[in-house]
């Protein structure tokens, strides 16, 4: 596809802000709105396009903000939506686009909705969530399992004596998405935000929102066959799909679809056209790093997605281990391997923030744990170069502050920099068609569009590979 042709998203850098831990500007140790417009400079500097920013939205905070109390506002500690604004605004001044998360899975057990809910049987907005009666010896009604510890994913709501569904904590409990009021209510929560400026949304849980509605077990208690991954999703997906068509400019939907088979991601495509923008590709997140893993997994997601369906790579995110930790062992050559290969691929690229300094997974003791599963390590805040006063996590020590890294040529943080605007200057690595070449094994190297080729030599000996010898780790990319 030819750049000049191409909407924002597809030839963008995105970069996931983890707010709490991002840039703290009213000093209490939780970043904030502020803390992030107070650093436009140097995301504008690093050259990414948009941000998506972690849920903003008022939150009991059991799961951080993915336990939403109020779809239409944005919690206090991080500005409230003054704030919001003005990021946005300011952001906009850059060229800079605003996503925010959104989580249409589940509310938090303190939304009104569910109060309501959950207060009598007959209550109108009772079937806006899943409920069912015990079975005859008491136990839940089916055999589906939290995503949270693998236990049963349904309470008992002693008063009612019937159980509700929570794919994730009992704190958050699921919304039910065969209930056509539940999808007028998102419509407008999807408006409220676009009109006032918002860029598109990423959508927590995208494979997972619609249920079995016969509430049939899982034949695998392990594999989740009915409480997620219905067909009937890409209905909710093409309905939102038109409402953000009828804004400009342009607005993204990018899917968190988590799901291991291609043929499965690229139907959260739609048409190509029709349903959303981007589809997360976990298959690509967790494959080793390795040419040939690699490699099949790219060639087979643009094999499957449709015609104009466009790839979105991500190596690390707010869920799992750091990249430089899983992917890499900690090895500065394998790190800035990783990148070459995240920032030359057609696709658009998230940067997780940190991934431009190479942080790698943060060790938290344990008296400092504050994720109820484990992911804190890779929450920890941004090592600017102090600026934290008591921060809610602890600062990751094995890493270069942003400051040394600006200053330094050959750090993570100049490499990245250097990718991006070679991205920008390069319509092929932004919009050229990827093509695999010939290469020794170990060795990956492509094409993009007709002018640039990219060689990664993925081993620890020195290799040839089009035309240049390659030390163990080393890239090239080379425009004709
Ligand atoms: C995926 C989010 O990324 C994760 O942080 C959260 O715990 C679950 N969805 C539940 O909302």
């Amino acid at each position: 596809m030819a750049s000049g042709v191409q909407p924002w998203w597809q030839r963008a850098v995105l970069y996931q802000v983890y707010v709490r831990s991002f840039a703290d500007f009213d000093g209490d140790g939780v970043g904030d709105l502020n803390g992030i417009t107070g650093r436009l400079d140097y995301l504008d500097w690093l050259g990414v396009d948009a941000l998506w920013l972690s849920p903003l939205t008022p939150s009991p905070d059991k799961d951080w903000g993915y336990d939403v109390a109020d779809y239409t506002d944005v919690q206090p500690v991080f500005g409230g939506m003054p704030a919001l604004d003005e990021l946005v605004a300011k952001a906009a001044e850059r060229d800079i686009h605003v996503i925010i998360d959104l989580v249409p899975n589940h509310t938090s057990d303190r939304h009104p909705w569910f109060e309501e809910a959950r207060a009598a049987r007959d209550s109108p907005r009772r079937d806006w969530y899943v409920w069912a009666g015990p079975k005859p010896d008491g136990s839940a009604p089916n055999n589906w399992r939290s995503s949270f510890g693998g236990v049963p994913a349904w309470t008992l709501d002693e008063r009612t004596g019937q159980y509700y569904l929570h794919n994730f904590l009992p704190e958050q409990p699921d919304l039910n998405w065969w209930n056509e009021d539940v999808r007028a209510a998102f419509d407008g929560i999807l408006r409220f935000w676009l009109d006032r400026g918002i860029a598109g949304f990423r959508i927590d849980v995208a494979h997972g929102i619609v249920k079995d509605r016969q509430l049939r077990d899982n034949p695998d208690p392990t594999v989740s066959t009915y409480n997620a991954n219905r067909d009937e999703v890409h209905e909710v997906f093409k309905r939102w799909r038109r409402i953000v068509d009828e804004y400009e400019p342009a607005r993204v939907l990018l899917g968190e679809t988590w799901v291991m088979e291609l043929d499965r991601l690229a139907r959260f495509y739609g048409s190509g056209e029709d349903e959303l923008h981007l589809a997360f590709n976990f298959p690509f997140t967790f494959s080793a790093l390795d040419a040939a893993a690699m490699r099949d997994i790219v060639e087979a997601t643009e094999a499957a997605l449709p015609e104009r369906g466009w790839p979105v790579w991500m190596l690390s995110n707010h869920d799992i281990p750091r990249f430089p930790t899983r992917m890499a062992g900690g090895d500065e050559r394998k790190v800035r391997a990783a990148l070459l290969l995240l920032l030359t691929l057609q696709g658009t690229p998230v940067l997780y923030y940190g991934d431009e300094l190479g942080m790698p997974q943060a060790d938290v003791p344990p008296e400092r744990e504050r994720d109820m599963a484990g992911r804190d390590g890779a929450r920890t805040p941004m090592p600017w170069n102090g600026g934290w006063d008591d921060p809610w996590l602890p600062l990751s020590a094995d890493v270069a502050p942003v400051a040394a890294q600006t200053e330094d040529e050959t750090s993570f943080l100049s490499l990245c920099r250097g990718l991006i605007a070679q991205r920008r200057a390069n319509p092929d690595l932004q919009g050229g068609a990827y093509e695999t070449l010939p290469a020794p094994d170990g060795v990956w190297a492509f094409r993009r569009g007709e002018t640039t080729t990219v060689a990664v030599n993925l081993t620890d000996e020195e290799v040839e590979a089009q035309g240049e010898r390659l030390a163990p780790w080393q890239g090239v990319i080379q425009r004709m």
